[in-house]
């Protein structure tokens, strides 16, 4: 692989020990995937921050870079194991909670943005139409490769970390045009009503397509709440990294000539909705997965609003949006009504299945897909009914 002279110097240890490590790691990945060059980004997005994934292991990876290591680009990390302010209202161990914060001064030793969100596009990172960026949170590298025209891979923790702290990533994957194109259309048979119906066919369509790109046709719109649900779904499902859709997203142009072809109908979203659910009664009920937008906190603030919660019902979002909500009112509307607001974590890197909850309600089929990992129960459902179902009398 080629290396400007400024590249060599880390390489050699010129720059620190940190630099030398994070550049071993990228030469290292260039060549298992034939990249030439490195390639400057934009900005990073690290996951790899919940203590429930790191382990003390983790910690000590990161205390060591922190040693001598300074982000070089804009990066913001993905949610933690807990709400960094309120831990104790979710019913957090104080053991769990001492090593999470440890993380989180790793982090900020190393100079990242504690913002702890899966959507950074809607907390301040939003990269540009052809910039090259070097991503780790799945649902967040769909919606900057297919709906923002940003170019990314799906960075592991390690990677995007060393993508940080040398302002680079290697050139290969989904930063080169070639590997952008469609590979399967599919022909969307059936009105969507809701982002959940989006939500719905990304994991259908991921489960089919693997680590391909899917190419939609037959929508005529998808709004930021679709697109972050459908972006998800297809990457837990499936491995995808990028979608093309016809007439909206900045990529889509033409599908390829002779690309194979699916229909996606009626029957095919009735059978993956109802197999987004488990038998059992909630106990716990979450939102947010990808984190809310403010539209999403409107809506919810709007349908609690004169109401009580009569079980566990966690509203997971960006501090910069809880902050935004804030100064809208919602906050106060959703925390009157005994709702929690779940900022920097999410249901998922959560430990709640080690608080005593069984069967989760949630309108994300990324959260249903990992929470059963978890060993937990899932009932999948709109954002509306997820409100009633947080609501309903005990
Ligand atoms: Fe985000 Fe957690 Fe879902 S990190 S995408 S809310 S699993």
């Amino acid at each position: 692989m080629r290396l400007t002279t400024e590249e060599r110097d880390m390489l050699s240890g010129k720059g620190g020990r940190a630099s030398k490590k994070c550049m071993e790691i990228l030469v290292a990945l260039g060549e298992i995937y034939g990249a030439k060059r490195l390639v400057p980004v934009s900005s990073v997005q690290v996951s790899g921050v919940s203590y429930k994934n790191l382990g003390d292991a983790g910690i000590e990876f990161l205390r060591e870079l922190a040693e001598d290591g300074r982000a070089r680009v804009k990066t913001t990390l993905n949610p933690a194991g807990m709400d960094l302010t309120n831990w104790a209202l979710q019913g957090i161990d104080s053991g769990f909670a001492t090593r999470q914060l440890e993380i989180i001064d790793a982090y900020r030793r190393l100079g990242l943005e504690i913002s702890c969100t899966c959507t950074p596009y809607l907390a301040g990172n939003e990269p540009r139409l052809g910039d090259h960026i070097a991503w780790g949170e799945s649902s967040a590298v769909v919606y900057a490769n297919s709906v923002l025209g940003a170019r990314t891979n799906r960075e592991g923790g390690p990677s995007a970390l060393a993508a940080s702290l040398t302002g680079r990533t290697p050139l290969y994957g989904y930063h080169l045009d070639e590997n952008r194109v469609a590979t399967l259309i599919v022909d969307v048979a059936v009105p969507l009503g809701s982002p959940e119906d989006f939500s719905a066919m990304g994991y259908f369509v991921g489960k089919v397509v693997g680590n391909g790109v899917p190419y939609f046709r037959g929508i005529r719109e998808a709004g930021l709440e679709e697109s972050k649900e459908l972006s998800a779904a297809l990457a837990s499902s499936g491995g995808v990294a990028m979608f093309h859709m016809a007439g909206v997203t900045p990529e889509a142009g033409r599908a390829p000539k002779g690309t194979e072809t699916i229909s996606f109908g009626k029957r095919d979203l009735a059978v993956s909705t109802a197999g987004l659910s488990d038998e059992g009664d909630p106990d716990f009920v979450s939102v947010g997965c990808p984190h809310c937008s403010l539209e999403e906190l409107a809506t919810i603030a709007g349908l609690l609003r004169g109401r009580k919660v009569t079980r566990e019902f966690w509203i997971c979002c960006s501090r910069e949006v809880k902050r935004q909500s804030d100064e809208r009112g919602y906050s106060k509307v959703i925390e009157g009504s005994g709702a929690k607001f779940a900022c920097d974590t999410c249901m998922v890197v959560a430990p709640i299945e080690t608080m005593g909850f069984r069967v989760v309600a949630t309108n994300s089929a990324k959260a249903c897909h990992y929470l059963r990992n978890n060993g937990l129960r899932v009932r999948f459902m709109t954002l509306g009914r997820c409100v009633m179902e947080a609501t309903k009398p005990s």
